[in-house]
């Protein structure tokens, strides 16, 4: 019978778990060094399948003080629809509340991962609509009812509130402010 596990990720073992993440290893490593208590890893019979880190907010938004991101959370194609997702974010939640934050929130990659926020009982709040700045109509701000704006570098993030998911709205969004990438964000209180 296979063994399943759900644990900390031990500092001599964190590059295997690079091989999950498909962007910006440099800064994986350095949340590492700050926060290993949030770098979580499912493993079957000892051979890592799935993974989920993040950090609090304030790395990427200072205002953002009670918060913690959760920033990526997958599971090799073989092993999904198995609960072992569900596994790692249930002992991340449990991290969290461990360093005293009750609030997560993290953006979702799409439809799959829409549900997958949804079963487990965290609520979209916001569409976030990213793009290039230049790309982006100049009278972007009166297109929609926007509830926030963020520049980082050339990169334009805009905020539309919700209080649910209705995807044919990130059409509307990516045709009216002529981006690709627009995602729900969600929340948890735990
Ligand atoms: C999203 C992901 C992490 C889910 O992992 P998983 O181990 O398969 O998830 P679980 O087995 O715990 O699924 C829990 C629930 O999520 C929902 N869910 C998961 N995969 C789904 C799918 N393909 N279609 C519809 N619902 C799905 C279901 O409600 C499921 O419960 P059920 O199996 O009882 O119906 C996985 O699909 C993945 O690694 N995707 C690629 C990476 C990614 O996009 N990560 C998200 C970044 S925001």
């Amino acid at each position: 019978m296979s063994e399943i596990q759900i644990r900390l990720i031990v500092k001599d073992k964190i590059k295997e778990a690079l091989n999950f993440i498909w962007h910006n290893p440099e800064q994986f490593l350095n949340l590492y060094s700050k926060y290993p208590d949030l770098f979580l890893g499912c493993y079957l019979d000892d051979i890592l399948v799935g993974t989920c880190y993040g950090c609090p907010f304030s790395e990427e938004i200072p205002k953002e003080k009670d918060k913690i991101i959760l920033k990526h959370i997958s599971v090799l194609p073989e092993h999904r629809r198995k609960g072992y997702a569900t596994k790692l974010i249930q002992l991340f939640e449990e991290q969290a509340k461990k360093r005293k934050f009750y609030n997560i929130t993290l953006s979702s990659a799409d439809e799959i991962s829409d549900s997958f926020y949804l079963k487990n009982k965290y609520f979209p709040t916001k569409y976030m609509i990213r793009g290039e700045k230049e790309k982006m109509p100049e009278n972007y701000k009166k297109l929609y009812n926007l509830s926030d704006e963020r520049i980082v570098g050339n990169m334009l993030f805009l905020y539309v509130n919700c209080d649910r998911c209705v995807p044919s709205l990130k059409e509307k969004f990516r045709n009216l402010f002529h981006v690709d990438d627009v995602k729900f964000i969600f929340e948890k209180k735990i």
